[in-house]
């Protein structure tokens, strides 16, 4: 597959599920997710696109800060529920585009500002991604990202990726935070801001958003209670009476500049 190339598999698993997305309390509350409005210069930018924008949350976030708001996204039930929260949301200049983030649809140096939270984990690939996002970047112009990283631990590391592909098959990796930022300055774009913070997760909560079949569900919960040490102090793995178990997801919000 190039990278050019819809990802398919991202169509297929965020298409079945664009409804509970859309209703997700998980990434509708900025606070959970760490809010993409947060790291904005204290300017009006121009165009902004939200890439991977989903249901469209961190396009609203930013949009009241922007001239035009374009949420793009790769799964057309995604941008329908953009769609129908546009309205509620009150942000009518937010406009919807069809397509896949390796290939941004627009000039060079035409964007002022590129938002992308919680979707860089299914991109295939980050270095082509990220010099698009050079590309498109007017100089001053700033990339926002938002994302689950691996920790540097490799045993947990290894184990979380286990998991995460098996709960969804359209992931394809979460980076560390030195290879965001390497990746980031590598593509010409200069780090200005991190923030590290988590997104407190909940099975089965978690495994039902992502449309997991019960028993393979079930499966998954009893690796969650079976996770090695490393895994478990990593992610704060801790299982409650009542068969629930919480953890959480470390994230890293970056801010980057075209020079
Ligand atoms: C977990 S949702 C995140 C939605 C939103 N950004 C938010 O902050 O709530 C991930 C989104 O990334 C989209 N996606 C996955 N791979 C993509 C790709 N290669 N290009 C564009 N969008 C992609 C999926 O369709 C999905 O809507």
């Amino acid at each position: 597959m190039t990278n050019a190339q819809p990802d398919r598999s991202s169509q297929s698993q965020f298409g079945r599920l664009a409804g509970a997305y859309g209703a997700s309390k998980t990434h509708a509350q900025a606070g959970a997710l760490a809010s993409a409005a947060s790291m904005l210069t204290d300017r009006r930018y121009g165009t902004a696109m939200d890439i991977g924008a989903g249901p469209g949350f961190t396009a609203f976030a930013v949009a009241d800060r922007c001239d035009r708001v374009i949420a793009t996204d790769v799964t057309p039930e995604m941008l329908e529920q953009a769609r129908s929260l546009r309205d509620e949301r009150g942000a009518p200049h937010t406009e919807l585009m069809l397509t896949a983030a390796e290939s941004l649809p627009c000039r060079d140096a035409s964007l002022d500002l590129i938002t992308c939270r919680t979707a860089a984990h299914h991109f295939l690939n980050i270095d082509a991604w990220l010099r698009d996002v050079h590309r498109a970047l007017t100089p001053g112009g700033e990339l926002i990202l938002i994302d689950t990283i691996s920790p540097d631990d490799t045993e947990a590391e290894t184990w979380m990726h286990g998991i995460e592909i098996w709960r969804d098959p359209s992931h394809v990796r979460n980076p560390t935070q030195a290879e965001w930022l390497s990746a980031i300055e590598r593509a010409g774009l200069r780090v200005v801001e991190t923030a590290l913070s988590r997104v407190d997760l909940e099975y089965p909560d978690w495994t039902e958003r992502a449309g997991m079949p019960e028993e393979e569900a079930a499966r998954l919960g009893q690796a969650l209670r079976d996770a090695p040490p490393a895994a478990a102090q990593a992610f704060g793995i801790t299982p409650r009476a009542d068969g629930l178990i919480e953890f959480y997801w470390p994230i890293l919000s970056v801010k980057a500049v075209k020079p």
